[in-house]
């Protein structure tokens, strides 16, 4: 299918991890170009529409239960991720790690994102092209790592890099045409970074419509070449 304004394909998509800043700009966006959206979230729906399916979900290992009855989709963003919570804020210091904040890190941003590849597997075609995208950062390079500090979040995202990678040489061999990609949204404005938006330049701080309108524009130019990569909002590739 062809979205009639932009003549960018459209299709089947799932997003998990809907609820969130980026994961409800990515759901208007799909909506609006003309995909058919399911969307998982632990939080209700901010929004109805005929195109949406919005399913509340608690775990998200447990997301096989909830997947839709098609055969196939055209593709999942999964935007599951963390950096601070009531808990936890990023460490700035080897003083402030501890066990209970990398363990947490890493079962949100690198184990959960695998658990939801796995799940969703099922659902991605073999021979037509598909793609598993995952939003990463660009904080989780260690090639790119300068200024250290918060080390649970830039750990737990090149971990999951690492993970991602992994599985898109395995899915390479069974599904040719699957494209996994890990995309950077770039800093947005959401809750995730509300805490350190003071240091962004104001020119640097993307709305989140901003950034889903990037992420799907990557998307949409995605080839089996990107398979197993980190890419920024640019379309251009981030070194591990
Ligand atoms: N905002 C930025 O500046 C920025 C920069 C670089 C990378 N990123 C990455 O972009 C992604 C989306 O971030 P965002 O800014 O939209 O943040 P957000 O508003 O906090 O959304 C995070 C998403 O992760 C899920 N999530 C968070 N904690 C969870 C938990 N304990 N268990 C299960 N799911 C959980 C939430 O799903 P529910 O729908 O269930 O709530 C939510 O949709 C993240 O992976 C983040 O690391 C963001």
């Amino acid at each position: 299918m062809t979205d009639k304004k932009s003549d960018k394909p459209t299709g089947h998509l799932l997003i998990v991890g809907a609820g969130g800043g980026l994961g409800q700009a990515l759901v208007k966006h799909y909506l609006e170009a003309g995909w058919q959206v399911t969307a998982y979230s632990r939080q209700s729906a901010p929004l109805k529409s005929e195109q949406l399916d919005w399913q509340q979900i608690d775990d998200y290992a447990a997301l096989r239960e909830v997947l839709p009855d098609t055969d196939a989709v055209d593709g999942v963003i999964s935007t599951i991720g963390m950096l601070h919570n009531d808990d936890f804020m990023p460490e700035k210091h080897l003083g402030a790690v501890n066990a209970t904040q990398l363990e947490h890190s890493f079962k949100i941003n690198a184990i959960l994102p695998m658990l939801v590849l796995q799940q969703v597997l099922d659902k991605l075609p073999k021979k037509s092209s598909a793609f598993f995208v995952q939003l990463s950062a660009k904080v989780g390079s260690i090639t790119d790592n300068y200024l250290g500090g918060w080390y649970s979040y830039r750990a737990s995202k090149a971990a999951l890099n690492m993970l991602l990678k992994t599985a898109s040489i395995e899915l390479g061999r069974s599904h040719k045409k699957l494209v996994i990609a890990a995309i950077h949204p770039g800093t947005t404005d959401t809750q995730l970074s509300e805490p350190f938006q003071e240091r962004v330049a104001d020119d640097k701080l993307y709305s989140p419509m901003q950034s889903a309108e990037r992420i799907a524009e990557v998307i949409a130019n995605l080839t089996t070449e990107h398979s197993g990569k980190l890419l920024h909002w640019d379309g251009s590739e981030l070194p591990y």
